[in-house]
């Protein structure tokens, strides 16, 4: 979700809209803005994308001071309905709210009873209510909103206006990225993502977890958890809008698997040397006394950590451990004072990534986060970040931020293995050659594309997809099929491919659409058998290879590499463009799929 705040005397409607706009892709199930101006509030709220809010508030123009809060939602509590879009409303108040207030359904009960009416099924409602509620015995409106925070339970980050305080934003962080930010305009603006903020403030301030406070157009009171005030420290917001833009792509998916080429370039530079690996912000003894990598993530990110267990291992010789954060934070885990914990996270905000890595914090584990974000909570709370440099991306699918992780983890195997003298000089050296290929590898050519463009029609019906592949190319297959997944709502599983004969076969069939990967350089002749077993019970096979392959009903061709890491690169590229021109076909929102978010920064 993400959410807008403002506080001036410009137009409000389109600071709003615009700071949503650069939060879209975080969520956008519905969205709402609501103005408070001279005592009386406007409101407006539509269900789906920007647009539809855009043309219920297309009559509504300020003028003069006012006060504003917008939200645009990805629905957690109670279905994406204009009703339990935000802002909720109170009597005379209103709040967004992103998070999950854990205990909102005691809190609704207690405020039913006293005769308050819920309009919505939200969890955020309660917030609204509750602080009214407090207001009736409260000496002003900010005592009420500290009594409403002290009795919620959960992940938050809140914006509340209230008509008796008019000017003044009431906010509070917990668990849930806000930034508040200033200009040189007198003007204070809020936002759930800096993203929101650029070329609008010139300053800003990240606030921690427990800070709360309220803020007119030139000033913050700002305290933390304990009600002791905190000194405000601005840090600069640079003023260039990054804000990404299609150039003529079709989908900024499409932009971004383009954009891998220079991206890729971005994540090596500086860091390849002749005859090592050089990253500035690791501390030298980061690996003093580690004899275990856990690595922790969601998604797209789990996947990256998958190829880089294989890669850590075979390099390194250390043992690695990989754990889906929603998993780890619950299951007990049994962790040792002598284990490395890295998240790897393209946001740097997803909340059980997050939670995973306070938990190690607490357990006294060193800690790296492997983030697309510079700043982002992630970057704040591990001993050492490393950065991947993929730029803003906006396709909730994630195509270039994977690209750059796999980078940097092949290239922090390498450093590792370097460091613990388990590779020789020679074959770093070797790697970095291939890691120096990496752009040119990845690079989109006319021809490719075309091939998959006219190929995906024949890939549209079916009853599944298996994409297959052994050793990297398994968690390459699961990424491959989650990106169909993700966008083309075909269903599709990643397998390792040696696994079919226990269970899987048993779906083959022609209507069964096998995606397989057969590298040159890992496992070929164990790969091409499985995909035979696959072919003599009748599944329809597109293959992978640069080698030629006659069992095939499809074969893309990919490029003869000197090695299998440069294969998976380039057989990421191609699956990632398979994925996205069956969902064009299909005739999907490629950008905006179905009940998906590009940052879950909910459990
Ligand atoms: C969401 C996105 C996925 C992403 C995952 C982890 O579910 O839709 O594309 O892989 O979060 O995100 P992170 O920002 O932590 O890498």
């Amino acid at each position: 979700c993400g959410i807008v705040g403002y506080i001036g005397v410009k137009p409000v409607k389109k600071i709003l809209i615009d700071g949503l706009r650069e939060l879209e892709y975080r969520g956008y199930d519905s969205a709402g803005i609501a103005v408070l101006q001279e005592g009386h509030f406007s409101l407006f709220k539509a269900v789906g994308k920007l647009v539809n809010l855009e043309e219920k508030a297309q009559n509504y123009e300020s003028t003069g001071f006012s006060v504003g809060i917008g939200h645009t939602r990805w629905a957690t509590h109670g279905k994406p309905t204009e009703l339990n879009a935000h802002p909720h409303l109170g009597q005379n108040s209103y709040v967004v709210h992103n998070g999950i207030i854990e205990n909102y359904q005691e809190l609704k009960t207690m405020l039913t009873a006293q005769g308050i009416q819920f309009l919505s099924q939200t969890d955020t409602e309660v917030i609204v209510h509750l602080f009214e509620y407090q207001l009736k015995t409260a000496a002003t409106p900010f005592e009420a909103f500290q009594q409403t925070l002290s009795q919620l339970h959960g992940a938050y980050a809140i914006l509340l206006v209230n008509a008796d305080a008019e000017g003044t934003i009431f906010f509070a962080k917990h668990g849930s990225p806000m930034i508040i930010g200033r200009n040189r305009e007198n003007e204070t603006l809020f936002g759930s993502s800096d993203a929101a903020l650029i070329g609008k403030c010139h300053e800003v301030i990240y606030l921690e977890d427990g800070h709360y406070g309220y803020a007119s157009a030139d000033s913050v009171a700002l305290f933390d958890e304990n009600n002791n005030p905190v000194v405000l420290r601005y840090t600069p917001l640079s003023e260039n809008k990054l804000s990404a833009q299609k150039e003529g792509f079709r989908f900024f998916m499409e932009k971004e698997i383009y954009e891998q080429s220079r991206v890729l370039a971005d994540t090596l530079l500086g860091r390849l040397r002749d005859e090592s690996i050089y990253f500035e912000e690791l501390d030298n003894n980061l690996f003093e006394g580690i004899n275990e990598i856990k690595l922790c993530a969601c998604g797209t990110s789990y996947h990256a950590a998958l190829v880089a267990s294989y890669l850590f291992e075979r390099h390194s010789k250390i043992r690695v451990s990989v754990e889906i954060a929603s998993e780890f934070r619950y299951r007990e885990p049994f962790l040792t004072a002598d284990t490395l914990f890295i998240v790897i996270s393209q946001s740097g905000e997803t909340a059980d990534t997050l939670e995973s890595l306070k938990m190690a914090k607490r357990s006294g584990l060193k800690t790296m986060v492997i983030c697309n974000v510079d700043n982002s909570s992630m970057v704040r709370l591990a001993d050492a970040s490393i950065l991947t440099r993929a730029g803003i991306e906006k396709g909730v699918a994630s195509t270039k931020a994977f690209a750059t992780q796999v980078c940097v983890l092949w290239m922090l195997s390498l450093f590792l293995g370097g460091a613990r003298k388990t590779l020789a000089t020679e074959e770093i050296k070797r790697q970095i050659h291939l890691l120096r290929a990496l752009p040119s590898t990845v690079n989109v050519e006319n021809v490719l594309h075309e091939q998959l463009r006219r190929l995906s029609k024949r890939y549209l019906h079916g009853h599944g997809f298996f994409f297959i592949g052994r050793d990297v190319f398994y968690p390459l297959a699961l990424e491959g099929a989650l990106k169909l997944k993700e966008i083309s709502y075909l269903h599709a599983e990643g397998y390792p491919s040696g696994e079919m004969k226990h269970g899987p076969i048993a779906l083959a069939d022609p209507e069964l659409f096998t995606i397989a990967l057969l590298p040159q350089h890992m496992l070929y002749d164990k790969t091409k058998s499985n995909i035979e077993e696959l072919s003599a019970r009748d599944s329809t096979i597109c293959s992978i290879s640069p080698l030629d392959f006659d069992k095939a009903d499809d074969h893309i061709r990919t490029h003869l590499h000197e090695d299998y890491m440069l294969e998976f690169f380039e057989m990421m590229v191609v699956l990632q463009l398979l994925s996205m021109e069956i969902a064009i076909r299909l005739g999907n929102d490629v950008d905006m799929p179905r009940n998906l978010a590009k940052s879950v920064t909910v459990e």
